[in-house]
Parts: C-alpha cells; structure tokens; sequence
C-alpha cells in the first residue's frame, strides 16, 4: 500500500508506486464520513499527554483508528488512538487523539497517512500540537510554544513524506514550504492570548527521528543550526498538509528543559506530565483561536 520500489533484475528503471495510495486515502475518508455526523472544517492533532482536549468537543462521535482502513495506530503510551468528530468552540473539528511516529516504525509518508484522509474529508486548517523539549534557555516546562517554522531533520536526511512519485491529486511535485505556519493563524493566536491572558512563546522547532533523547552534543548542534524546541513528530504532518493545501497552525507544550550540559536525563513519564498539566491552557488557547476564526 506504502511506497514499494521494485528492483528489476535487468537493471532497468525500478518501477516505483505511488504513495500513499490516493484509493487507500479515500477508502479511509469514505469509512470515517459515514461514522461522523459532521463535515469537519478544522482537524487538530492531539499529542503526548493532550488527548483530554478532546472532552470539550460537544455531540462527540469516536473512531478508534484501529477500525479505519489503512490508519496507522499508535504503539506509545499517552496516545489514545481516537478521532473524535463533533462541535468545538461553535467549529466542526476532528481531533485526533494522539498519533503515530517514524521512531515507532512507521515511514514519514505512513505518519502523514491521517492528515491526507482529513484533507479528503474538506478539512482546510490543521491545528498541530506536540511536546517538546526547550532549547531556547528562556524556555521552561509548562510553556506553550506558538511554532513559527520547522528543521525538519528526518526530510532533510531523506525521510520526507512526499519522497516517491507525486500523485497530482495529493498536491505538486515541489511544493514551497517557506510559509509552513500561516501567518493568519498565528496572529489569531496571539490575540487569542492576549484575551485570555495567555503567556505564549514562538520559536522554531526541530523535528528529529528519535526515539533516544538527543545528546548534549546534539542539543549543541540543534541551538546552533538555530532550533528553539525538539521533539519527534509533526515535521512531516506539516508538510502533507502544505502539500495539500491546508493552512497550519503548530504549537508545542514545552515538556522538560534539554540536557544541553549533560546534568538532566529526559524522561517520557516527566514529559506527559508536563504536558497533562497545560493540557487546560492548550485548551483555553485552541478554543479562543477557534471562536475568532471567520
Ligand atoms: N527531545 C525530543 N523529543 C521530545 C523531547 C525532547 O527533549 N521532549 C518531548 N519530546
């Protein structure tokens, strides 16, 4: 179903599929429109310890992802493995509740399998929140991250998800990146904030493979090439949904401060509480942004 190159014993050209496939995104978007009751507007991708967001969404109805043809499901602890459709702040919205990652085996183009079937649906803004280590030394645990452009790392060293053929129908060959995170939407953030008086960060966040932590050394490297924040997903979302069209609005919950002197181990269980305890300010933050978008 996945990009599959055939080595041909000739020598000849490999005969290289399409992926992912556009009949397998629309299988899956078929099977999830008869479920919901709504035409979803805006999709908001849940991460690492925020699936409770989704306990706002009024006439919910869930899909566990493992029922969906094709959709990946999510082996680490902390992701529920739900798409909740329903009414959030006056907007239909899709929330997945948690998501799969390139660490656990997944190709980058499989962990942007959810985004393609949500574009599908009409979905035409992508809310994308993650945890993240800090970089930035201002940064601390707690801190939401308004994310203003991407390192995608695992691209960069040839894990992009739109490596393959390109299917026209999905978006074009070379797709311009340079506006990863809408403008729009950022500003509507801030104003967000400032209404609900929200402390809020922006920076740029590097997407690496993991699953180790990085290393002090890394984290060097990262600070250097000019990164504020790291975690281990949402690079290659970013870009199938710009790919697609979609307009993007990333935030990270910063979850522990990175080793950069080698003194603080990282922990997942420090990062799910972290993240489970500005869980009510994300909440706060993506309700606001919804209510004042048109
Ligand atoms: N590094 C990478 N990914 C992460 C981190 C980190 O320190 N914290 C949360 N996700």
């Amino acid at each position: 179903m996945y990009n599959s190159v055939v080595a041909t014993r000739s020598g000849k050209t490999p005969s290289v599929k399409s992926s992912p496939a556009f009949a397998d995104i629309q299988r899956a978007a078929e099977f999830v429109r008869k479920r919901i009751r709504i035409q979803p507007e805006i999709a908001i991708i849940l991460g690492s310890g925020s699936g409770s967001l989704a306990d706002s969404i009024e006439a919910p109805t869930a899909v566990p992802y493992a029922r969906i043809p094709g959709w990946p499901v999510s082996t680490v602890k902390g992701h529920a493995g739900t798409l909740v459709a329903g009414t959030l702040a006056g907007k239909s919205v899709a929330v997945m509740q948690g998501r799969v990652h390139f660490f656990e085996g997944y190709t980058a183009e499989q962990t942007a399998f959810p985004v393609r079937v949500l574009r599908r649906m009409g979905v035409n803004v992508f809310i994308i929140t993650n945890a993240a280590g800090a970089i930035h030394p201002d940064f601390q645990p707690g801190d939401l991250m308004l994310i203003t452009d991407h390192i995608n790392l695992l691209g960069l060293g040839g894990a992009n998800p739109l490596r393959g053929p390109n299917d026209e129908r999905l978006g074009p060959r070379f797709p311009d990146v340079s506006r990863a995170y809408d403008r729009e939407l950022q500003e509507a953030a801030w104003r967000a904030a400032a209404e609900t008086g929200l402390f809020l960060r922006q920076g740029v966040y590097a997407g690496v493979a993991g699953p180790s932590f990085e290393t002090p050394a890394e984290l060097r490297f990262l600070r250097g090439i000019g990164a504020d924040a790291v975690g281990m997903s949402t690079v290659s979302e970013v870009v199938a949904a710009r790919h697609g069209g979609m307009r993007v609005l990333g935030v990270s919950v910063i979850s522990n401060r990175a080793n950069l002197d080698g003194s603080h181990p990282a922990e997942h269980e420090e990062v799910l509480r972290a993240t489970q305890a500005a869980v009510p300010k994300l909440s706060r933050l993506i309700e606001s942004i919804l209510r004042s978008l048109a």
